[in-house]
């Protein structure tokens, strides 16, 4: 293991303030209408959501109900048609500004012409993070990833599961302090999946992220999180919050457990009865 390489700070921060007590984000009588040709589409009514520092949310949901819209409230790509959407007591726009969002898709979306110690490298260039210390971070990065000895491959030669480990510790390479993850592991399959979501709770526990975790796989949401919010469709709301109080940190055996198992059910009982009132 390579000594421990200092994340980057963050430049002109705009939180040199007082400290903040509240939750990390805040989401208040949130609504959202998208405009399209056709006719408006109400995708998300009512949605209130608080998400305290370091904790670790995952989002599930039927299609079409608002997830991938709630991430991007919350990162300040979209803004609310009403409602508030804050980080740390201000709008979300400050914090995009101060780099404080990583993202992770369902497509790795490497460049390919590109190594993947470059591609993790990409983001420290936008930031301007000093030159000679863009490779050790990153060398790092992939080393808590086991990928190492693929630094210099390109992402052809990386399969699916090496690409999204790249994609997933790029999104950390400016020491973002919120992960915002869309799906990241559906196209993976089911051992590579367990062991990506091992890797995650790692580097999560390691660099103290707090991470909203959009998934359509119930034992993963319940595997990963500290809370499950279960949305409904049609327009998206919140329609329940389980508490996950399994122990951390999560073992494989867990999996196995009548806790875990019990969990499992009650988040497919709420997203069942969601899924069955938007179909009626
Ligand atoms: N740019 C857009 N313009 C118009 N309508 C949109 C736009 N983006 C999303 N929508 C609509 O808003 C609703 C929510 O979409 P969103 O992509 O957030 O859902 P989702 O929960 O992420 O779905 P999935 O699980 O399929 O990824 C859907 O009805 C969708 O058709
Ligand atoms: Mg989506």
């Amino acid at each position: 293991m390579s000594p421990e390489v200092a994340a980057p700070a963050r430049a002109a921060s705009p939180y040199d303030g007082p400290p903040h007590f509240g939750p990390l984000i805040r989401l208040a009588g949130v609504e959202v209408v998208y405009q399209t040709a056709q006719r408006p589409v109400q995708a998300l009514t009512g949605v209130n959501l608080e998400v305290a520092d370091g904790e670790f949310v995952a989002l599930l949901g039927p299609t079409g109900c608002g997830k991938s819209t709630l991430l991007r409230l919350v990162s300040d790509l979209l803004r609310p048609t009403s409602g508030t959407v804050e980080v740390r007591g201000n709008p979300a726009a400050v914090a995009r500004r101060a780099n404080e969002f990583g993202f992770v898709f369902q497509e790795a979306a490497l460049l390919p012409w590109r190594t993947a110690l470059d591609n993790v490298r990409l983001p420290l260039e936008v930031v301007k993070y000093p030159e000679e210390q863009r490779i050790a971070r990153c060398e790092h990065l992939l080393e808590m990833v086991g990928l190492s000895k693929f630094r210099g491959n390109y992402p052809h030669e990386l399969s699916g599961g090496m690409k999204q480990r790249v994609a997933i510790v790029r999104a950390l390479a400016w020491n973002p302090s919120i992960l915002l993850m869309d799906e990241p592991f559906s196209a993976l399959d089911e051992l590579t999946k367990a062991q990506l979501q091992d890797d995650l709770l790692d580097l999560w526990s390691r660099e103290k992220k707090t991470v909203l975790f959009v998934t359509h796989n119930i034992s993963e949401a319940v595997y990963l999180a500290d809370r499950v919010v279960v949305m409904s469709a049609h327009p998206g709301r919140i329609a329940r919050t389980l508490d996950i109080t399994l122990p951390r940190p999560r073992t494989a055996d867990m999996r196995e457990t009548m806790e875990f198992l019990a969990l499992v059910r009650e988040a497919r009982e709420a997203l069942k009865g969601e899924s069955r009132k938007a179909a009626a």
